[in-house]
């Protein structure tokens, strides 16, 4: 298996539209005990407060967001589409409040309070810079809150402040 090495944001090529949207990402976190991730395909990366930053909206409901929560960070990693469709799929179905979705889908933890993962590509590793909730008052598309909070269930918006990107040579 290859191994990661470091860039710089500057370096670092992604369409966040392909890399988050299409091919879907993992958001994990790990409260010092636990570590658990789950399935994204909605955030973003850019810049807030001059600093370079990933941007992920997680709901109230999840696991992971108890993790993220209990933490100063979280990282996002990003895999080869192909080989991971399975584990991707699995890792957004299932709560790591009822299994251990890590052990199941065989990912191996790297890092140390923010967990990423070697079977990754990409691995950015955050800290948190600030958590907003996103209440249904903000929301100002009547389809996204039809569509997306038929059952309340809202996102908190969490901004990553990026210290390391990690990436692999394709194979
Ligand atoms: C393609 C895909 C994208 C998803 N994107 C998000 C997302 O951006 N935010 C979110 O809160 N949940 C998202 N989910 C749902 C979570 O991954 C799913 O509810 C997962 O089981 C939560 O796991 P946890 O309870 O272990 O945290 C997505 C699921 C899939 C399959």
């Amino acid at each position: 298996m290859n191994s990661f090495r470091e860039v710089t944001p500057d370096n670092f090529i992604c369409s966040p539209f392909k890399s988050i949207g299409s091919d879907w990402m993992l958001i994990a976190a790990s409260d010092g005990e636990r570590v658990n991730a789950m399935t994204a395909s909605w955030g973003g990366m850019g810049v807030l407060w001059g600093k370079n930053c990933v941007f992920i909206f997680v709901r109230e409901s999840r696991f992971t967001k108890e993790l993220i929560d209990s933490s100063n960070g979280f990282s996002v990693t990003f895999f080869d589409r192909e080989k991971y469709a399975g584990m991707l799929g699995y890792m957004g179905k299932a709560s790591g409040r009822n299994e251990d979705k890590i052990a199941s889908a065989g990912l191996t933890v790297l890092g140390g309070d923010v967990p990423y993962f070697e079977q990754a590509q990409t691995a950015i590793l955050c800290d948190k810079l600030c958590r907003l909730n996103v209440p249904k008052e903000c929301i100002l598309s009547d389809e996204a809150l039809s569509r997306y909070y038929p059952n309340g269930d809202y996102h908190d918006m969490y901004v990553g402040e990026i210290k390391k990107i990690l990436v692999k040579d394709s194979e």
